[in-house]
C-alpha cells in the first residue's frame, strides 16, 4: 500500500508520485506508462500543461477504473499564461484536457519575475472556487517565497523543486518545513544528465541494504519528509521505485547522503527561466 502525507489544509497526498515529463515519445506511450504505474500501485500522478501530456495522462486515469477519490492529480500553470493574463483560462484548459473531474494540486510552475504576488492571488481565487483541493508553487526559492508570502492569504501547500543528493538545498527545506510547505522533489534520481545513480557512496549503502541506488535515494527523500516524484516508463523500475518500506537508513547514512551535496542543478536556475 502506498503511504500518504497530510498537506497543510489536511488534504492527503500519496508519496511517492509519478513524474511524467517526457514519459513517452507519443500519447500512446504516455498513457501506457501511466496505466502501468497505476497497476503497480502509484496513486499520485504529476503532470503540467507544459509537458503537453495532460490528455494521455487523463485518459489513463479514467480508463484505470480506480475511484477518483483514491487518486491524486497535479498539474501546473505555465509562465506565458501568466504573462498573457490568461491564468483562469489556462486552468480551465488543463481541467478540460485532463478531464478527471477536479485537480488535486495546482502549482505555479516557475516564478515569473514581478508577477509572483499577483499570480498567487489568482491561484487563491481558483482554490476558493472549489475546483482544486490544494494550491502551491514549483521552483520557488526562499526569496520568491518571501515575495509571495508578503501578500498571501493562503499558505502554499507544496513547493516542487529539483532536489536530489547533489542538490540538497537544506536551507530551502528548513524554510519550507518551518512554514508547513511540503517539498516535492523533481528529478529525485538526478536525471540522465548526471551520474548520481553511479555515486560510489550511494552504491555502497545500496549494497549494504540489498537495495538499488535509486531506492536508497528515494528512501532518503521519505525520511527527510520530502515527496519524491521519480519518473520511469519502465514497469520494473516503476515497481522498484515504490518498494521503499522494507528498509531504513540510519542517522549516519542520512548525514552521509546529505554531505554529497554539491549544489549541482540539472535543470534551469529558477532566476534564469524565460517564457
Ligand atoms: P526510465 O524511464 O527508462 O526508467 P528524470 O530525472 O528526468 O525524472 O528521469 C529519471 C531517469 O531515471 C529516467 O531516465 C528513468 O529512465 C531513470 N530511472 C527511473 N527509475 C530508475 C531506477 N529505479 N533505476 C535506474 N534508473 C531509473
Amino acid at each position: 500500500m502506498i503511504k500518504t502525507r497530510l498537506l497543510n489544509n489536511r488534504i492527503e497526498i500519496p508519496s511517492p508520485g509519478l513524474g511524467t515529463y517526457r514519459l513517452g515519445r507519443n500519447d500512446e506511450e504516455v498513457s501506457r506508462a501511466v496505466r502501468h504505474a497505476l497497476d503497480a500501485g502509484y496513486r499520485h500522478i504529476d503532470t503540467a500543461s507544459f509537458y503537453d501530456n495532460e490528455m494521455p495522462v487523463g485518459k489513463a486515469i479514467r480508463e484505470s477504473g480506480i475511484p477518483r477519490e483514491d487518486l491524486f492529480v497535479t498539474t501546473k500553470l505555465w509562465g506565458s499564461d501568466i504573462l498573457e493574463g490568461r491564468i483562469e483560462r489556462a486552468f480551465d484548459e488543463s481541467m478540460r484536457r485532463l478531464d478527471v473531474g477536479y485537480i488535486d494540486l495546482y502549482l505555479v510552475h516557475w516564478p515569473v519575475k514581478g508577477r509572483i504576488a499577483d499570480t498567487w492571488r489568482e491561484m487563491e481565487r481558483i482554490y476558493q472556487s472549489g475546483r482544486v483541493k490544494a494550491i502551491g508553487v514549483s521552483n520557488h526559492l526562499i526569496h520568491h517565497l518571501e515575495l509571495l508570502l508578503k501578500e498571501a492569504g493562503i499558505m502554499p501547500a507544496v513547493n516542487q523543486v529539483e532536489l536530489h543528493p547533489y542538490l540538497v538545498m537544506q536551507e530551502l527545506q528548513d524554510y519550507c518545513q518551518g512554514k508547513g510547505i511540503v517539498i516535492e522533489s523533481w528529478s529525485p534520481l538526478g536525471s540522465s544528465k548526471i551520474p548520481l545513480l553511479a555515486d560510489p557512496m550511494l552504491q555502497e549503502i545500496a549494497n549494504r541494504k540489498g537495495k538499488s541506488t535509486a531506492q536508497v535515494i528515494l528512501r532518503w527523500n521519505l525520511q527527510k519528509q520530502l515527496i519524491p516524484l521519480p519518473k520511469s516508463s519502465d514497469r520494473q523500475r516503476q515497481r522498484e521505485n515504490l518498494s521503499l518500506s522494507d528498509f531504513n537508513l540510519t542517522a549516519d547514512e542520512m548525514t552521509d547522503i546529505d554531505r554529497l551535496d554539491r549544489n549541482l542543478r540539472t535543470g534551469i536556475h529558477p532566476d534564469a527561466i524565460t517564457f
